[in-house]
């Protein structure tokens, strides 16, 4: 039986809604979303019966990388508002039971940073180690490790620097576990230290005004030369120490998808989705143009072709859930602000079928917004790179579609104004048209959350038990258990009906249909374990057994 791990309760049941900031409501006419566009929004989030919201960086930023590139940890952006209007943000949000949790980017600032502007002066000062310096420009030219991941030149200082993910993101100094040259500061070093005590104190800032924790961003990339992970894990356990002590009801989720590491680190929960196999899932095909040549023929699961594999999947899901099991959660998104949307030419059963997996698999989901109205992936020559948001990204930021007619309803700009441009197809999905049908893809899904949040069976730590997953085959069946329940989802995103034969771990008592689409019928032999189920196509079921 799975173990239930030490994290907030309101984590158990929990489903997040990533807002993107920029994307979702403008309120003041610049075509740029705004903080008090997700407070008027509010009332629309809580209906969808998610009880969190993940925001994206919204702090004082050059934008070179849509915000993930800060110029000052404690500031919001002008262009979102401010920090009163963050300080609404948590309390409105708080009224309606819904939890904040923000974006940390714990391992490196903008060039733009006045720690980093320092930094790069000749003259030694206070933040001349807070960031990775080699001593002297030319030293690492011959160096194969690093030479090729320096910007060398920048500044008056005689050194080159270690950016983290653009060459303008400069790598903030956690230090090295162990130094193989004389440029590479250990993490007991004070300016490595000093650093380490800056993000708690950043951290404190806002958890403080009412955050409710932090998705991390690329947190298994601080310190470097630490292969057994060892002086990473120590850092992030002191933070969660930090935490457990002051703030025990804020939640931390680490952008790393190595859960066993991530967790024993400290975090209650770890994003698993840089992995090769979970493009199996929704990408193999990749979007129309930009077509990823090592996927040629290969197909992906979530397709009406149905000729799709979720068994390299799962055995990743498996083995790594072995290594979590009580320690912890996974997180595994469809999508976020770094993929292609979910909607590649995919129909609303079709996207529907695809959230039935993603709110019935263990661990927390996360929906992005706009796919609850199955905003599509945008491609082609129109959209901008803007922010550093290289394709497919710029196609899945788009702004959020809200009602038909002029910019979505998203903003009063000109239209040419937005942010990104709007989705070009005047009937593209829009959330009142959804509004008003009952069985529009917004209110399924709908549906398909409030069940999440409301069953537990599906709790996050309920025990995951596959119990039709063959190569090559349709369709996917699996249990979630926990003492009190025991729930069976099947899952056909074929368009292929199939009749197969699978063994539960025991008797089916009374059946308790909880949501479905198609046809899907189950038959046991009385006394058996083994069972008929029947499928339509493109159908599911999620059931109480
Ligand atoms: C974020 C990206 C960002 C990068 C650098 C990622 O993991 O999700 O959007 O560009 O970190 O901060």
């Amino acid at each position: 039986m799975a173990k239930r791990p030490n994290s907030p309760q309101w984590v158990d049941n929990a489903v997040f809604y990533e807002v993107y900031p920029q994307s979702f409501y403008d309120t003041n006419g610049d075509g740029i979303g705004d903080l008090p566009g997700i407070i008027e929004k509010l009332d629309y989030i809580k209906s969808l019966h998610v009880n969190a919201i993940w925001l994206n960086p919204c702090f004082v930023s050059p934008m070179r990388d849509a915000g993930y590139d800060i110029a000052d940890f404690y500031k919001v952006d002008p262009r979102y508002g401010t920090n009163q209007d963050m300080k609404k943000l948590f309390k409105e949000a708080h009224k309606r039971g819904i939890h904040v949790i923000l974006d940390l980017v714990v391992g490196h600032t903008s060039i733009d940073h006045p720690w980093f502007k320092e930094s790069a002066q000749q003259k030694e000062n206070k933040f001349s180690n807070w960031y990775i310096w080699t001593k002297g420009i030319w030293s690492c030219f011959n160096d194969n490790k690093w030479n090729s991941r320096l910007i060398h030149g920048y500044g008056s200082r005689d050194g080159s620097f270690l950016p983290n993910f653009f060459w303008s993101q400069p790598a903030l100094n956690f230090g090295f576990a162990t130094q193989d040259a004389p440029w590479q500061l250990p993490v007991d070093h004070p300016a490595c230290l000093a650093v380490r005590e800056e993000m708690k104190k950043i951290m404190r800032f806002w958890l403080d005004m009412g955050a409710d924790g932090f998705r991390v961003d690329m947190a298994g990339s601080i310190i470097r030369n630490d292969p057994d992970h060892k002086e990473k894990i120590r850092f992030w356990q002191e933070v969660r120490g930090m935490i457990n002590k002051d703030y025990p009801e804020a939640f931390l989720v680490s952008e790393w998808s190595s859960p066993d590491i991530a967790l024993k680190a400290g975090f209650h929960a770890d994003f698993l989705h840089w992995f090769p196999e979970h493009n199996d899932l929704f990408r193999l095909e990749g979007w129309k143009k930009s077509e990823w040549p090592q996927n040629k023929g290969k197909h992906s699961y979530f397709r009406k072709e149905g000729k799709g594999d979720i068994t390299r999947f799962l055995g990743v899901v498996s083995a790594a859930m072995k290594k979590v099991d009580g320690h912890g959660y996974m997180s595994i998104p469809i999508d976020n602000h770094d993929m292609p949307r979910l909607n590649m030419d995919r129909d609303e059963i079709d996207l529907e079928i695809a959230h039935a997996f993603l709110l019935t698999m263990p661990g927390i989901p996360f929906l992005y917004y706009g796919d609850e109205i199955g905003m599509r992936q945008l491609e082609g020559d129109y959209l901008p790179i803007k922010e550093g948001c290289y394709p497919p990204r710029n196609g899945s930021r788009t702004p959020m579609q809200w009602t038909k007619g002029k910019n979505f309803g998203f903003s009063k700009c000109k239209p040419n104004q937005t942010y990104l441009p709007m989705d070009p197809d005047p009937n593209a999905p829009n959330v009142n048209e959804q509004e008003k049908r009952p069985d529009s893809l917004l209110n399924r899904i709908r549906k398909l959350v409030e069940l999440h949040a409301n069953e537990k069976g599906l709790a996050a730590y309920a025990e995951f038990i596959p119990i039709y997953a063959e190569k090559n085959k349709y369709p996917l069946i699996f249990m979630r258990v926990n003492d009190e329940r025991k729930i069976l989802v099947i899952i056909n995103p074929s368009k292929k009906a199939y009749n197969v034969s699978i063994k539960l771990p025991h008797e089916i008592g009374d059946v308790e249909i909880l949501n479905e689409i198609g046809k899907i019928s189950i038959h046991q032999t009385f006394g058996s374990k083994d069972a008929q189920v029947k499928v339509s196509g493109c159908s599911y079921c999620i059931c109480s057994i």
